[in-house]
């Protein structure tokens, strides 16, 4: 934990907010501890988490982060394997933007220490799928771990940063919570649960930058940990900021099937490193009939799609995905961490073949951000997982999307830098009233409704979809709706009825988005509109 200080050369106006900060973030992953990182060098910072500040899916991720640092490998390609991963939905100058600064990115992450591996003094790039070149840097599997880790270890020694795990932010302040309400959709801060006391504190600040990772938690079966809830996209909405593509949900083909391990990832990087994927029925390499030029190391939604298929069609509960034809010792130095877990669970990769499905992986879709990372609210920049920046377009290509934590961190704090003596003082702000609610009575209607959710959504909104299916999640979102308000505007909040709250709104924003989308492309894919259309165009909801 830091202490406080007056940077020396903070700015001079706007006045910060009554707790002394200039600058909220929502978030302590990638996206969240980049832009704090920045800002901390003129102004003061607050970085808010729920739970612990590593509890995000930055310190899960595994295979690595894309950047062209090979001789032979250039930007172009990068810039190309991306938008042909995401189907032409990206947006061209933002894949640009983001590509061409992964260089940098990656040199700073080894300025703060992350031990990258390396081959002979060169950092060692791995391979994963839909990539033309190996460009993956790397930790061993477990990249995410080391870079939250060096991230952290920074921001805590930052005399202007302060850190606050254990708070669930439930709304954005805005003109509606001013003393003199004034309605405006200007941004001056959050109220959050402090986890600890039950209290629901104000925090206040001329700039707030949302951070606050994805929404797989909607999904039933999801590689995202416990608080990927969409908190964030649900606040921003709640606000008034448009959200877009929120159908483009991606399913990550190799999930490990155990009945008692429901969300271990199993790295693209293992069929990057020439893993195969078996149907165990019949003991054949299947990617043939649905890609046979790229096949294992075909982009992700043709993968997962190819996964369901077999799996639908010969009955199974999982297809394997096999790499014991490499030597034993390559195999348990590239993925010591998989490796070991696995042993404990009495598979051995080296010797024999992985059980595998898809599940839930990262939300491509969010709060609609420019370059500069403002949201449509003045005052709230956003950045991370939680956006939708026009990187990832129809399908995030494999290890593009910690690059754009760093990349859209560093572009909200450096705007926020620029305009920062022209943003206004907060004006007084209401603190939270829970005047007119009461404890719980039935905690079991949370339980009940959350797990309702994450089972519709993955019946009926998952990796094949039907207007029918779409439908029916809707009439199912609107009758829950009704009942998660009552119970919201009743009682006092809990991290468990937050999460529900965000979980239901994300789940209409998939929904509504995904029966807007009349064709398939990229991670929506419908019986119904089989085809692409001829224009990508972003399904954009506006509150
Ligand atoms: P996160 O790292 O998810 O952080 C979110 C932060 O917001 C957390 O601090 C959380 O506490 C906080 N928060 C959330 N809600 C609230 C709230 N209501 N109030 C206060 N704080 C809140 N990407 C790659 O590029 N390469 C990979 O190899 C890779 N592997 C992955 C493996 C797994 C298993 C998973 C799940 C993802 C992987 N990804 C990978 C995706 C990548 O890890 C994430 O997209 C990225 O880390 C998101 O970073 P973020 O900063 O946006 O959010
Ligand atoms: C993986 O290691 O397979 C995950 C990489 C990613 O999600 O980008």
């Amino acid at each position: 934990m830091t202490t406080q200080q007056t940077p020396s050369n903070a700015a001079s106006s706007p006045a910060r907010g009554p707790s002394g900060h200039d600058v909220i973030i929502i978030g302590s992953g990638a996206a969240g501890l980049s832009a704090a990182l920045v800002l901390a060098e003129r102004l003061r910072v607050l970085v808010l988490a729920k739970g612990t500040l590593e509890s995000g899916s930055t310190a899960w991720a595994h295979g690595g982060i894309a950047a062209v640092l090979d001789a032979g490998d250039t930007f172009q390609d990068h810039i190309r394997d991306t938008m042909i991963a995401g189907a032409g939905l990206n947006r061209r100058e933002t894949v640009e933007f983001v590509i061409e600064r992964a260089p940098e990115s990656i040199e700073r992450l080894i300025g703060m220490g992350v031990p990258f591996n390396r081959e002979e003094g060169e950092i060692h790039l791995t391979r994963e799928g839909g990539h033309s070149h190996r460009r993956i840097v790397h930790v061993n599997d477990a990249t995410g771990w080391a870079v939250q880790a060096a991230l952290l270890k920074a921001a805590e020694e930052n005399p202007n940063i302060t850190l606050l795990p254990g708070r669930a932010c439930i709304d954005l302040i805005t003109g509606r919570h001013e003393e003199k309400y004034s309605g405006s959709g200007r941004v001056w801060g959050v109220y959050a649960l402090n986890q600890d006391t039950g209290e629901v504190e104000t925090h206040v600040a001329p700039a707030t930058v949302m951070a606050s990772g994805g929404a797989g938690r909607v999904y039933q079966f999801s590689t995202a940990p416990r608080g990927a809830t969409g908190d964030g996209i649900a606040m921003a909405w709640r606000a008034g900021a448009r959200v877009s593509n929120m159908e483009m949900m991606q399913f990550h083909p190799t999930c490990l099937y155990n009945l008692d391990v429901k969300n271990f990832l199993i790295t693209e990087a293992v069929r990057g490193e020439g893993g195969r994927l078996i149907n165990p029925r019949s003991g054949q390499r299947f990617m043939e009939a649905y890609d046979p030029e790229r096949m294992e190391l075909a982009p992700r939604d043709i993968v997962a799609r190819a996964i369901d298929s077999e799996i639908k069609r010969f009955g199974l509960d999982y297809v394997h995905l096999d790499i014991s034809h490499m030597p034993p010792e390559f195999v348990k130095t590239h993925f010591p961490t998989i490796h070991e877990k696995l042993l404990g669970l009495g598979i051995d990769m080296t010797t024999g073949p992985i059980p595998v499905v898809p599940a839930q992986h990262y939300t491509c879709g969010g709060v609609l951000i420019g370059l500069d990372a403002r949201t449509d609210l003045p005052g709230l920049w956003a950045a991370g997982e939680c956006t939708e920046s026009g990187l990832h377009g129809a399908n995030r290509l494999a290890s593009n999307s910690l690059l754009e934590c760093f990349v859209f961190g560093d572009a909200a704090a450096r705007d926020i830098l620029a305009c920062w003596d022209d943003l206004d003082s907060p004006p007084p702000i209401r603190d939270w009233d829970a005047s007119r609610v009461t404890e719980a009575d039935e905690e079991v209607v949370i339980k009940q409704n959350w797990t309702e959710i994450r089972r519709f959504m993955w019946n009926y909104v998952g990796i094949v979809r039907t207007t029918k299916r779409l439908e029916r999640a809707s009439h199912r979102i609107a009758l829950l709706g009704q009942e998660i308000e009552d119970y919201y505007g009743s009682f006092r909040v809990t991290t468990d009825l937050i999460e529900l709250r965000n979980l239901h709104q994300c789940a209409e924003l998939i929904v509504d988005a995904a029966l807007k989308r009349h064709e398939s492309r990229g991670l929506h894919y419908t019986l119904d509109y089989p085809e692409a259309l001829p224009e990508p165009r972003d399904t954009v909801l506006v509150p």
